[in-house]
């Protein structure tokens, strides 16, 4: 049954990707909106199963929160499925959420984004949707992506004809952080809508009003949000490689980052978030984006903005190859054969996401020295570490002369080992038995705290040596 303007009203969602934003966004979307049919789509059949899986445990992501809203709306006004045709079809709304990961070949190779699956989702909208269709970017994309969005929904002019289509595109950025994803968006900071259409702006306004106050939800031009986007995430990400900058003179000259940070951020102008020290950002987006925003600047004969931001990236990867260093120097030059537990797999807590965690490139760095990685994270699985260390755009992976094992028993990861590493600040690391840990170690041991969550006193005390970020050793 063909859509048609004057008695429009949203009563389907298609989403295209069912991932770590496609799927929580869409669930609590759901959930706030009972009276809305939420379909979630992806070419994944997996990835669908699982989201479909009895036992909530197989969900594909693990996000706080998360497991409760599925089991009040899946299968009620939620469904995941591989239908994605028929799914668009049926859709007065389409949420474009699918990867956007940066262009391996050709120009603007390691710098701009692949487009190549957002094309391949509006060309399947294109052709499938009927009567009007509001088409909503929730991807993370470049400026002016909207309009290469529009040309090609407008391409095929006689099937438009044939089938009365017509479509407004608006840009609605997803804010959300993975770990507190659930939180984010029941009770986002703001909403921010771009688009050139006030009727369609509307519609989608009128869905996030179901549950967010109107002084919260921004509209802007389409090219100000999509800008918006890359901008949060370079600036979130320039707090980090600021005070890892940081983290490195306290080292140097005695100095205490956690004083520091803190000293630092009860400037109301500065702020207190975002100023935790650790071993270089992961996530799949935060070098994406400013990549990104570097080719952006560039494009437009911008080199010193664009040698700004690129300056983030390279203090974010020296801060990872200065722990790894560090590492190799305090057991003496050389890993070949030794034990060395890691603590945490994910690029943060609460998440089971690996995407450019730092425990890969430490990891890599430390295999291709030959040491023997035991490997602790309590909802990162054997598969997913396999498959970080055995990416072709990982550093030196054909090089690699050590090994590495998943422990699944917290207390077994330490058994022997010469060195322990923690990379990941879950909550369960940071009140650990240190007394059965210096007890089943090779000595002398190392521990080395690249997050900044234990408490040295108990350790040092058990006769252990000691390292943390933005303190030393
Ligand atoms: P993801 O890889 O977890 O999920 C994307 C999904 O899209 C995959 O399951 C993939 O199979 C599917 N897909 C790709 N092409 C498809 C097609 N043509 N048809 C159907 N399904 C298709 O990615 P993500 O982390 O959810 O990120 C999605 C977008 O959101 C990116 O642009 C990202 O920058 C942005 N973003 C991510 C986060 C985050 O925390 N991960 C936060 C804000 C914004
Ligand atoms: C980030 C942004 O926070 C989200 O607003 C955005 O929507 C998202 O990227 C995206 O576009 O993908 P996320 O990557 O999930 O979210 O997680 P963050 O909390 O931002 O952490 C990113 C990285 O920075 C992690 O590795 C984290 O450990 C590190 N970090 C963060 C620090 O080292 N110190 C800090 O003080 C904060």
């Amino acid at each position: 049954m063909n859509k048609q303007i004057k008695d429009f009203k949203i009563n389907k969602i298609c989403c295209v990707g069912a991932g770590y934003v496609g799927g929580p966004s869409m669930a609590v979307l759901a959930y706030k909106c009972p009276k809305i049919i939420v379909n979630v789509v992806d070419i994944d059949c997996n990835k669908i199963d699982n989201w479909n899986s009895k036992n909530l445990l197989n969900l594909p992501i693990y996000e706080p929160g998360l497991s409760e809203i599925i089991n009040k709306t899946r299968n009620k006004n939620l469904f995941f499925s591989n239908e994605i045709d028929r799914c668009i079809e049926e859709a007065d709304m389409v949420f474009i959420s699918v990867n956007t990961p940066t262009k391996t070949n050709g120009i603007g190779a390691g710098e701009t984004i692949d487009l190549k699956y957002v094309e391949a989702c509006a060309r399947r909208i294109g052709e499938k949707a009927k009567g009007y269709t509001i088409v909503v970017e929730k991807s993370t994309l470049p400026v002016k992506t909207a309009e290469t969005i529009k040309k090609i929904l407008d391409s095929d002019s006689s099937n438009i004809k044939r089938n009365n289509k017509t479509f407004s595109i608006l840009s609605n950025p997803e804010f959300l952080a993975e770990g507190t994803a659930v939180k984010n968006l029941i009770n986002p900071d703001r909403v921010l809508i771009g688009g050139e259409n006030q009727i369609a702006i509307d519609f989608l306004k009128d869905v996030y009003l179901n549950w967010i106050p109107l002084e919260k939800i921004i509209c802007t031009n389409l090219w100000s949000s999509e800008l918006s986007k890359l901008t949060a995430n370079a600036f979130l990400a320039q707090r980090v490689s600021s005070i890892n900058s940081i983290s490195a003179i306290c080292e140097s000259t005695g100095a205490n980052v956690t004083e520091v940070s803190k000293a630092v951020g009860m400037d109301k102008r500065i702020g207190e978030n975002f100023l935790s020290p650790g071993p270089g950002f992961g996530g799949s987006c935060f070098k994406k984006d400013i990549l990104n925003l570097v080719y952006i600047a560039k494009y437009f004969g911008l080199h010193e903005v664009a040698e700004f931001w690129v300056q983030i990236i390279k203090i974010n990867e020296w801060q990872q190859k200065r722990i790894y260093k560090l590492i190799v120097e305090k057991l003496f030059g050389n890993v070949s054969g030794k034990k060395i537990a890691f603590l945490g797999f994910s690029f943060k807590a609460n998440t089971n996401d690996t995407r450019e965690s730092p425990a890969i490139f430490i990891g890599n760095y430390l295999l291709k020295e030959g040491a023997q990685l035991s490997i602790h994270d309590p909802k990162v699985n054997y598969e997913q570490i396999k498959l970080s260390f055995d990416n072709p755009n990982n550093l030196n992976r054909d090089k690699n002369s050590g090994c590495w094992e998943k422990v699944s028993e917290l207390s077994n990861v330490f058994e022997g080992a010469d060195a322990a590493i923690f990379l990941t600040e879950w909550d369960e690391y940071r009140n650990l038995n240190w007394e059965k840990i210096s007890q089943t170690m090779r000595k002398p041991s190392w521990i080395f705290d690249a997050r900044g969550i234990l408490e040295k006193e108990k350790i040092i005390n058990l006769g252990l040596n000691f390292w943390s970020i933005g303190l030393g050793s």
